[in-house]
């Protein structure tokens, strides 16, 4: 069988490093056609020579690197700012696994999708922001969206070969984060480095300050609707520390399905790549007497405000979900940098979610003006 082509938006990070860990098991399916970085130019270098892409984007330092290191044709060493949408379009692509983070990934998302290709997303912001859009334009293309984030991956195998019709509820569930057992009152002398020591996963920086905020589950909240098609009153947030169960499905019967596993992202992403197959992942089998016991609590919406504030961003749509993701990057870049502490991520957040006039049914041009509004008015905030 022919072997299918992969490109990689992001491998040089988290997400990205755990895809070509799946490709590398399996080489008599995968091909490596195209690998991005932004700024990790060495490890591109090396994930280039153990798997030999025909193109590859980066900046223009990494241009000028490989320019002269020679190992791939110049021509197809294309610019990460520009040449993203064109790279994942290319004929040759097979499937476009989009591993970068934020909403940079909107517009290769969107021509990924309307060339008709297999997309793997765990990339969450632009579904955020746009995922109206790259739906439609994906049933338009015929192009199929399979989720590799843990929970819309596990509601993803739950609802296979069913329609969303007889769903009552989704518990989207939480691990809870760095700061699930600390006061409110110490997060500001949590250090950074004891926020970025997630308990149950690994993961980029920017995602492991949002699940201590719990605003990556404000983000999942809306990821879910706009995948699944569902209301924001049918998605319960549950917080279950063990983290074993990634998310469930209640029907309209009363009956729960679940997906377990362990907390290994090569899970999620291999399932995407196979599907619908399944195939040995390499990763230890859950054991469940040793687990003993799984358990759930109510999430704390007044420890954890971003999770209200998500649910209204949710229930009003529009333009607002780019707002919220607009100035929540900028708020945590800020913090990661040292500029602002842990508890102003959500106060300036807030601030400029209420501050937006909301746009409804937007299209993308209103969508990308909101994006670059909040950015703009959490710099204010931040450094005038
Ligand atoms: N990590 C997880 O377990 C996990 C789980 C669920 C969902 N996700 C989602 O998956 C995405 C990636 O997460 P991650 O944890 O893998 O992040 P990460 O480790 O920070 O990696 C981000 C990747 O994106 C590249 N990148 C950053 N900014 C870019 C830009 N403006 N344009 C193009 N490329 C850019 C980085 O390149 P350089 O490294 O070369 O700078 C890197 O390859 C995020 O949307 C996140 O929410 C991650």
């Amino acid at each position: 069988m022919k072997r299918k082509r992969v490109v990689i938006l992001g491998s040089t990070g988290s997400i990205g490093v755990n895809t070509l860990k799946v490709i590398e098991r399996y080489p008599e399916k995968f091909e490596v056609l195209g690998l991005t970085a932004y700024n990790n130019i060495k490890l591109l270098e090396k994930q280039v020579k153990r798997f030999s892409p025909k193109y590859i984007a980066v900046n223009e330092d990494g241009f000028k690197y490989f320019k002269k290191q020679g190992s791939i044709a110049q021509k197809n060493i294309l610019n990460v700012f520009q040449d993203l949408e064109h790279l994942v379009a290319l004929k040759e692509a097979d499937i476009v696994v989009i591993a970068m983070r934020g909403s940079a990934a909107l517009m290769p998302f969107l021509s990924a999708v309307t060339s008709g290709k297999t997309v793997a997303t765990a990339n969450k912001e632009a579904l955020v922001i746009a995922g109206n859009i790259i739906l439609k334009e994906a049933k338009k293309f015929n192009a199929r969206v399979i989720p590799v984030d843990s929970e819309q991956s596990a509601i993803f195998q739950c609802l296979e070969g069913r329609t969303n019709n007889h769903v009552n509820k989704i518990h989207l569930t939480a691990s809870g984060g760095t700061l699930l057992r600390v006061s409110k009152s110490r997060f500001d002398q949590i250090t950074v480095k004891e926020i970025l020591n997630h308990p149950r996963w690994k993961m980029g920086q920017k995602i492991t300050v949002d699940s201590a905020t719990l605003m990556n589950k404000g983000f999942e909240i809306i990821e879910a609707i706009k995948l699944f098609d569902l209301s924001v009153d049918q998605i319960h947030v549950v917080i279950h520390p063990e983290a074993i169960i990634h998310s469930m499905v209640e029907f309209d019967d009363g009956s729960v399905i679940a997906q377990l596993g362990v907390t290994d992202m090569r899970l999620p992403i291999q399932y995407a790549l196979t599907y619908p197959q399944r195939m040995d992942t390499g990763c230890a089998p859950l054991k469940f007497a040793q687990l003993k016991k799984l358990t759930f609590e109510e999430p704390d919406f007044k420890k954890f405000p971003a999770l209200s504030l998500s649910i209204h961003v949710a229930k009003e749509d529009g333009t607002l979900p780019s707002v919220l993701n607009a100035a929540d990057e900028v708020a945590v870049d800020a913090y990661l940098n040292q500029e602002i502490a842990l508890t102003q991520i959500y106060k300036i957040t807030e601030k400029v979610v209420l501050k937006h006039k909301n746009k409804k049914n937007p299209d993308l041009n209103a969508i990308l003006a909101a994006d670059a509004w909040a950015r703009e008015e959490v710099r204010k905030e931040i450094y005038n």
